[in-house]
């Protein structure tokens, strides 16, 4: 993992990081690294503020918050975007300690050389969504669909996922009527 990539100066934000060759949809790229510290001692470190807009603190599990300013790797340069061609999985182990969840990134599609990688931070404000965060937590990723803003207020990802849901309950319903007019077009030829 992470031959494939660099850190370099980005056009969304400070620095980034970029695809030195192709990368396939599916690769994992890079593990998301850090110091593991509770969400309280995020709250009470002077970066873990909600109104600094700059982080390098991942959210790993309810018990846990990844520092990446201690200890990190190359993937604590990768921006967010509202567009994104990576996807931060959270992978779990058998016994469920949550002490050893690890956070992958992964392609959601193929990337060419030369390409930004960029993630949705999916960066969740607790209370109101004022217009000031919204500011502090302005998005420059320059995507089409581009909200704006990193942050989301719980109404958002309420919208966002009811929305999931209704998705998915559309692709399993598709699934299940291919099933059944495949099992009918079978009995049709079975009868000829
Ligand atoms: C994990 S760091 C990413 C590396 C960052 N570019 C840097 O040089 O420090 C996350 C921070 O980068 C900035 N950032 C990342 N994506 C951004 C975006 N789409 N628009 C504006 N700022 C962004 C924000 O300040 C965010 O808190
Ligand atoms: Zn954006």
């Amino acid at each position: 993992m992470s031959t494939k990539i660099q850190r370099r100066r980005s056009k969304i934000h400070g620095n980034g990081v970029f695809a030195k060759e192709a990368i396939r949809k599916g690769e994992e790229i890079v593990e998301y690294k850090g110091q593991l510290i509770s969400h309280a001692e995020a709250d009470a470190l002077h970066y873990g503020d909600v109104m600094s807009g700059h982080t390098f603190l991942f959210t790993l599990n309810d018990d846990y918050i990844i520092d990446a300013n201690v200890g990190g790797s190359v993937a604590k340069w990768i921006n967010h975007s509202c567009a994104p061609n990576c996807v931060a999985f959270v992978h779990g182990t058998d016994d469920n300690d949550p002490a050893k969840d690890r956070v992958i990134i992964e392609a959601l599609r193929d990337i060419g050389p030369g390409e930004e990688l960029s993630y949705d931070y999916d960066i969740q404000i607790p209370g109101k969504l004022t217009k000031e965060l919204k500011t502090i937590w302005a998005c420059h990723c320059g995507a089409k669909n581009c909200t704006g803003s990193m942050a989301k207020s719980r109404k958002e990802e309420k919208k966002k996922e009811k929305r999931e849901k209704k998705k998915l309950k559309e692709k399993r319903s598709k699934k299940e009527k291919k099933e059944k007019k495949g099992k009918k077009d079978k009995k049709g030829r079975k009868k000829k």
